[in-house]
This record gives structure tokens, sequence and C-alpha cells, in this order.
């Protein structure tokens, strides 16, 4: 969820300053960038060395540092950031928050930011219920921020009321519960068939084709992305997928076969990018196969259309995507595909056109659907290609 995410973090001058260091660590663990714009108050309270450390990023703190002469913009700060906290927020900070005062660093990057913005409060409890700190709060809500609330227990002052802090953890979770919400593809389970097969033909030698299976593993890592859970079913590729697919590894077309037909049923979106050999050799030689001087023959016979046979058995709630890879008559092709193998849609794209195709980064496709619907795209690199496609499908999925 966190992956290559952008976090900022504000931190202001309340004594449960120190617990941020906790959040840097959960933020940075879970995959995320973190940087700290800290007002000057809250370095009484929490040392910057401890979180440049932990966020491996430099401290933000002034607008520019006397000694290096760096200067901290708050512009590229703000416009940085993919989600904001500021833990703990402090009346006072609240207070020109809602006014939209900016006499520091941190409350210049929050007039900056176009990123959500979390805020947790913190302060004594008198502090908390007074008339001015819930307005302010309510303004602050009113402008799209969202607030963590404080929670009751002990305070600093060593009165008990509302005006702790929230724990690090909760706050973790709270943010990790919206970005989870915000996400198309929560709770869809998408699953991927990609690379080439290869066919045995003894131990030695098999039938394979050019196939990388880059575009099968984009769409894997955009699903991911998307807050779906992935199944891919590989053929011999050299990517590397994120720890977070569930990768299957297959070689031949009817090991592909047996696996999918194995998890086929629990997915809602099944998208067929691999490029699955269409004959297979008949009879494997247990030995490798010595040379002669005379022609030799190998004997092939069809392999199962993996495609076909999920068409044949998938049910109304799930969509199923292959791909026609064509030389000529491209669209005509490609519909007969679509009809054949009782496809929601296909992906067509034609060796005709430059960069597109097995091995290349970029790919250039049209996608037709059922109701013969036709888009054409232009030559793009494979992962925004998989944005297309993902956007067709969640347009379908509404
Ligand atoms: N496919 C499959 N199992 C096979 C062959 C193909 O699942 N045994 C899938 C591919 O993953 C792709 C689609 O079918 O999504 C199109 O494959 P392609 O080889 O282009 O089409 P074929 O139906 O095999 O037709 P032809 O080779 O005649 O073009």
């Amino acid at each position: 969820m966190f992956s290559g995410k952008n976090i900022l973090l504000g931190i202001t001058g309340g004594i449960a300053a120190y617990k941020t260091a906790n959040l840097v660590r959960l933020f940075k663990k879970s995959g995320a960038n973190v940087q700290v714009v800290m007002t000057p108050d809250s370095k009484e309270f929490v040392t910057p060395l401890t979180l440049a450390t932990l966020s491996e990023n430099p401290v933000h703190s002034v607008f520019a540092d006397d000694e290096t002469g760096e200067w901290s913009n708050h512009v590229e700060l703000g416009l940085w950031a993919d989600i904001f906290i500021i833990a703990p927020a402090t009346a006072n900070t609240i207070g020109k928050m809602a006014n939209g005062l900016c006499d520091n660093l941190l409350l210049a990057t929050y007039l900056s930011a176009k990123c959500p913005v979390f805020i947790a409060p913190a302060m004594d409890l008198d502090m908390y219920k007074h008339g001015t700190t819930l307005e302010n709060i309510q303004k602050l809500t009113l402008n799209g921020n969202k607030i963590i609330d404080a929670q009751v227990g002990e305070l600093a002052s060593g009165l008990v009321g509302k005006g702790r802090m929230e724990e690090p953890e909760n706050i973790f979770n709270h943010i990790h519960n919206y970005l989870k919400e915000g996400l198309s593809l929560t709770g869809k389970k998408v699953l991927i068939t990609a690379g080439p097969t290869y066919e045995q033909i003894d131990p030695v030698r098999f039938i394979g084709n050019n196939s990388s299976g880059k575009m099968g593993y984009e769409l894997a890592e955009k699903a991911i992305k998307l807050g779906a859970s992935v199944t891919l079913v590989s053929g011999p590729t050299n990517i590397i997928a994120s720890k977070s697919i569930d990768k299957i590894d297959v070689r031949s077309a009817q090991e592909m076969y047996d696996e999918v037909h194995q998890v086929y049923k629990n997915a809602d979106v099944i998208i067929m990018a691999a490029a699955v050999a269409d004959y297979t050799i008949e009879e494997v030689s247990e030995n490798k196969i010595k040379k002669s001087d005379s022609s030799m023959q190998i004997n092939l016979i069809a392999t199962k259309d993996i495609l076909a046979s999920i068409g044949e058995l998938k049910t109304e709630n799930q969509l199923l995507i292959g791909f026609a890879l064509e030389t000529n008559d491209e669209e005509a092709n490609a519909k007969a595909k679509l009809v054949r193998k009782n496809l929601d849609f296909i992906v067509l794209n034609s060796l005709n056109n430059k960069g597109a195709g097995f091995g290349y980064d970029t790919n250039q496709i049209t996608i037709i659907d059922k109701s013969n619907n036709i888009d054409k795209y232009e030559l793009k690199s494979k992962s925004e290609v998989a944005t297309d496609i993902f956007n067709k499908i969640i347009s379908l999925l509404k």
C-alpha cells in the first residue's frame, strides 16, 4: 500500500513529538519515502538527527539554513507529498492552519500541499475542549483535512482526559485504511498469465518463443498498485515480481493450463497475456536425441487453448480478457478471437507497429470489447499500456 508513496510528516511542539520517531519507522518499513518538516519548538521534544537517521532524509525546519545557506522550498515539499500528516498538531498550529497563517516552514508547506492532509491533535484536555480549538478543528475539517481524533488518557500535565495524540500504530493504520479504500480494485482478485511456454523435446531441448513476459508483469504490478490481490501464472522469464504478487511458475502449456484451472474460480478478473505454445511435442524423448546425417521429424500435437477453456467456464461476474498478436487482417482476426473465446474484451497488438510486441518496453494496442467498441491507443510504455487496460477493466466493473 505504501510502496513508493511520499509521506511528509509535520511535527509541532508537543510532548507527543517523541513518539513520531516510531511513526517514521512504520512508514519506512512499509516501503514509503519519508521526509520530515518540523516547527522550531518541536526540536525541544525530539531531535532532528533521530528523524533524519530514521527517514534517511535531511529534516526541514527553516526556510534557509544559516550555516549551509541551503533553502527548503516549501512549494516543492508540498507538491512532493502524496500524504501530509501533521502529528502531533498543537492548539497553536491548528489555530494558525485554520486561519491561513504561515510564519514557519511547516505552515507554508501546508498551504502549498495539494495532497490529502491528516492532522493528529495533541494538547491538554481544557485546551482541546476550548470553543476556539473546536471551531478551528471544524474549520479544518470543512476545508477537507482529515482529523485523527485525540485519545483519552493521562496527559503531560498529570491530568486525565481527552488530548493524547493517537498512538503511532493507529495513525499508521488510519492512513493505511484511507489509501486502501481509495483504490479502485480493493477486494478484487486478478489472475494473470504471462511469458512464453517451453515445450520439451528431450532433456536438453525445447520449443519456445520470444515473449519476454514484460506486458503480463506490468499488468500484475499495476493491479497490485490498484489494491487487487494478484495471482500471476508465469512461464519462464527473467523478470522479478514484487513480493505482494502470488507467483506460480510453470514451464509448459499443459502446466499453465493446470495451474490456471486450479485458481480461476476465485478470480474476478482474468487476463491472459501469455504467449502459449499452440503445439507441443507428441512424445518427449527420455534421452537426448542423437544427431544423424539425414533430416529429422518431430510430431507436434495441439495444446489446449487455456483462454478458450476459461471462456467456456467463466461466470457472468468474471471478466475475461485475452490478447491477440496479429500480422494481417488484425481487427477482423481479433474480433473473431473475442467471439470464439467468449471474452469481455481483447487487446490487439499488431506486429506491423514499430516498437510493439515481443521484447520491447513499449506497446501499441487496440482494445475491442464485446459490444464492438474499438479504442486505439498511441505507442506507449508497457506500464502506461497496463494503466489503459485497467481503466477499461474498471469501467466494466462499475
Ligand atoms: N492462449 C491461451 N492458450 C493457448 C493459446 C493462446 O490461453 N493455447 C491465449 C493467449 O494468452 C492470448 C490469446 O489466447 O490471450 C491469443 O492467442 P493467439 O495465439 O494469438 O491466438 P490463437 O487462438 O492461438 O490463434 P492464432 O495462433 O491462429 O492466431
